[in-house]
C-alpha cells in the first residue's frame, strides 16, 4: 500500500522555479535601492526570545495574543519572528550599534511567521523586506524611510498606489484621545461587534481598525486623533508632511489609520494598492521612539517600514508586470546628426550616474527609426536632440506614455526624471 505523502502546512508556500526568478528580480531592486539610499543590510535569526516579541509588539496585539509560533527548549522560550523591527532593535542594543556613530540605516529581507487565517495575500510564513532608521527623531528621517519604500515600488513599475499617512501621537496625546474614544463609544458599546467590545477596554484605538460591518457607522463618527495631538506631535507631523512635499511624494491623510503593533508613536503610514483585495496594504510602518528603551536600551528614537514580498508579487501580476523580464529603459535619447550623438553619449553617462536607466541609438538610424525603436523598447521618456536644440541649450523631453512634450535644460530634465517617487 502506498505510504501517505506529505504537504506543506496550511499557509506555508513553496517558491518554485519560474517564481524564484521573480523573487530574485525584486530582491535585486531592493538591494540596489538600498545601496542608492545607503541603507546597510542586517540579518537576524529567525528564532527570537518570546519575551522580546511580546514586550516589543505588545501583549494585547493580535500578533502576540494569538498568532505566535512558539516553543520551549530547556529554560528557553523561542518564537518564530512575526516581524523584524523588535529583532533589529534588539541587535542594535546587543551589538552597541549606537557606538558606530551617526544614525543607523538598516534593511532586511526574510521570512516572518504569523498564525493567521490564510487567504490571498495572507500566509503563515510570508516574507518581508523592510528598513529601520535608528537614532533620529527628525521628520527628515521619516521622509527618508517613506522615500526608500516608495522608490522600490516605483522602480518595479507599481505606480497605482496610495500612501496613507497619520500621526498616532505620543503617550500624552494618546491618553487624552483614548479617553475621548471611550467616552464616545461607551453609550454605543452594546451595538459594537464582540471584538470591538473587547478592544474597548484594552485598546480602544484598535476599534478604528475593525473590518466588522456593524462597527462602521460608529467608527465614521468617532473623534479623530489629529484633534488630540499635543504641540510637539503636531509640529513633527507638519515637518514630515512638508518634507514629503519637498520630495514630490503624494499622500492621503487618514486620521483613522491605526497600526496593529503597539510600539508606534507619532508618524504611522501604509502604502495601499487597489490590486490586493481585502488585504490591501503593500507595506506599512512608522515611528517607534519608545521601543528601544522598552526592550532594555537607552532612549533612542527610530522609524521604519516593512512590506510583504508576496503582496508585491500579487500587485505586479495584476498590473501585468513580470519582475526581471524585459527591463525597460527610463529614457531613450533620439539624436539627429553627429554633434547630437556626442551630446547623447555624454548625457547617457550623467543620467546613468543618477540611477536612471538610459539608452540611445548606436547605428546612425533616422529619427523615425529611433522613435520606433524607443516605442519597441517601451521607453518611458525620449529626449530629442538636434542642431537647433544644441544651439538653444534646451531639449525636448517627450513622455511616451502620456504623449506630451516639454522643452527643458539638461538640469531640468534630470530633476524631472529623478524625483524618486510620484505616487498617486
Ligand atoms: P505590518 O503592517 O505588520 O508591519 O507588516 C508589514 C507588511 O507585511 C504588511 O503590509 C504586509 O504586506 C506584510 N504582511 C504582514 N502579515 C502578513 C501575512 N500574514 N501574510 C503576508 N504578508 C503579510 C510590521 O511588520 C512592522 N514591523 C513594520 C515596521 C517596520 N514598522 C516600523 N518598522
Amino acid at each position: 500500500m502506498a505510504k501517505d505523502s506529505f504537504r506543506t502546512h496550511h499557509g506555508m508556500v513553496d517558491i518554485l522555479p519560474g517564481e524564484s526568478e521573480q523573487w530574485q528580480a525584486i530582491e535585486k531592486i531592493i538591494h540596489e535601492t538600498a545601496r542608492e539610499f545607503h541603507f546597510r543590510e542586517i540579518r537576524t535569526p529567525v528564532l527570537e526570545p518570546t519575551e522580546l516579541i511580546a514586550r516589543g509588539i505588545g501583549q494585547l496585539t493580535d500578533i502576540v495574543s494569538k498568532e505566535m509560533f512558539t516553543f520551549s527548549r530547556g529554560e528557553d522560550n523561542y518564537v518564530l519572528r512575526p516581524e523584524c523591527t523588535a529583532p533589529v532593535a534588539r541587535a542594535y542594543i546587543q551589538h552597541h550599534l549606537d557606538q558606530r556613530g551617526g544614525t543607523q540605516k538598516l534593511y532586511y529581507i526574510g521570512p516572518m511567521f504569523r498564525a493567521e487565517r490564510p487567504q490571498k495575500g495572507r500566509q503563515r510564513q510570508f516574507h518581508q523586506f523592510g528598513a529601520e532608521l535608528i537614532g533620529s527623531d527628525a521628520p527628515a528621517a521619516d521622509a527618508e524611510i517613506i522615500a526608500f519604500m516608495a522608490r522600490i515600488y516605483e522602480k518595479a513599475g507599481i505606480r497605482n498606489t496610495t500612501l496613507k499617512l497619520n500621526s498616532v501621537g505620543d503617550p500624552e496625546s494618546r491618553k487624552a484621545y483614548k479617553e475621548a474614544l471611550q467616552h464616545y463609544f461607551r453609550p454605543k458599546l452594546s451595538h459594537l461587534s464582540e471584538i470591538s467590545q473587547q478592544r474597548f477596554e484594552t485598546n480602544p484605538m484598535r476599534i478604528l481598525d475593525s473590518k466588522e460591518e456593524e462597527d462602521q457607522p460608529f467608527i465614521a463618527g468617532a473623534p479623530l486623533i489629529t484633534d488630540y495631538l499635543n504641540e510637539e506631535c503636531l509640529d513633527h507631523y507638519a515637518g514630515v508632511k512638508e518634507r514629503l512635499g519637498l520630495l514630490g511624494i503624494s499622500y492621503t491623510e487618514d486620521p483613522r489609520l491605526v497600526r496593529g503593533l503597539d510600539y508606534y508613536t507619532k508618524t504611522a503610514f501604509e502604502l495601499v494598492s487597489p490590486d490586493l483585495g481585502s488585504q490591501d496594504a503593500l507595506g506599512g510602518g512608522g515611528r517607534y521612539d519608545l521601543l528601544i528603551e522598552e526592550i532594555g536600551g537607552r532612549p533612542t528614537p527610530a522609524v521604519g517600514f516593512a512590506s510583504g514580498m508576496e503582496r508585491f508579487l500579487i500587485a505586479c501580476d495584476a498590473l501585468g508586470i513580470t519582475p526581471g523580464a524585459d527591463p525597460i529603459p527610463d529614457v531613450y535619447i533620439v539624436t539627429r546628426g553627429e554633434e547630437a550623438e556626442k551630446w547623447g553619449l555624454k548625457t547617457l553617462k550623467s543620467l546613468r550616474a543618477t540611477g536612471i536607466a538610459a539608452t540611445m541609438d548606436f547605428a546612425g538610424r533616422s529619427v523615425k527609426a529611433q522613435m520606433k525603436d524607443a516605442n519597441r523598447e517601451q521607453a518611458r521618456y525620449c529626449i530629442i536632440v538636434g542642431e537647433e536644440e544644441l544651439n538653444q541649450g534646451r531639449f525636448t523631453l517627450r513622455n511616451m506614455i502620456e504623449s506630451d512634450e516639454q522643452m527643458l535644460t539638461p538640469d531640468e530634465i534630470i530633476t524631472r526624471l529623478m524625483p524618486p517617487v510620484q505616487l498617486l
